[in-house]
């Protein structure tokens, strides 16, 4: 018999290498968990050239394209599937602006981004922008059963 209680909306927060080279992948998750979203897969791993052509398709051909595929390549990242009621749009506001230089106090971006001439790309997480991107998003990092 069906359950009826609802599936909890998910995420895919991605600590970019960035973040995880400053030291600040406990404070994203920090901020996360205080918010009182759960974090039910997690891992660090160097991303593939083809997890990053899947995961920015939406982004193939636009200028920052390569920059960004080469940043993302270069360091380890931490990938979270993040559990929780209005989840994706809740991590984006926790997260901020794009661009650091822009985002607002209380944000990730916004306390933690830095502006010393260094690229919009360096803003330290990935959200996902909406259900369908989540599912599409952890599916290419976890796999179909994730
Ligand atoms: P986008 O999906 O527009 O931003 P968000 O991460 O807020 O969903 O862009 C993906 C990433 O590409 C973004 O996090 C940083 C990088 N980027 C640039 O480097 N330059 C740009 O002008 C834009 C729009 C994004
Ligand atoms: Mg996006």
């Amino acid at each position: 018999e069906p359950s009826t209680v609802p599936t909890p909306d998910r995420t895919l927060v991605i600590v970019k290498p960035d973040g995880v080279a400053r030291g600040l992948t406990g404070e994203v998750l920090r901020r996360v968990e205080a918010k009182g979203y759960r974090v039910v897969r997690l891992e660090m791993r160097r991303a593939t050239p083809d997890e990053l052509a899947r995961h920015y398709a939406e982004h193939e051909g636009k200028p920052f394209y390569q920059p960004l595929v080469d940043f993302m390549l270069s360091g380890p990242v931490v990938l979270a599937v993040v559990e929780g009621h209005g989840v994706v749009p809740g991590f984006r506001s926790l997260a901020g602006a794009t661009d650091p230089t822009a985002a607002a106090p209380g944000t990730i971006r916004g306390d933690l981004g830095r502006d010393w001439g260094l690229k919009v790309q360096q803003n330290i997480v990935h959200g996902s922008d909406s259900a369908e991107s989540a599912a599409r998003e952890t599916a290419i990092w976890f796999g179909a059963d994730a």
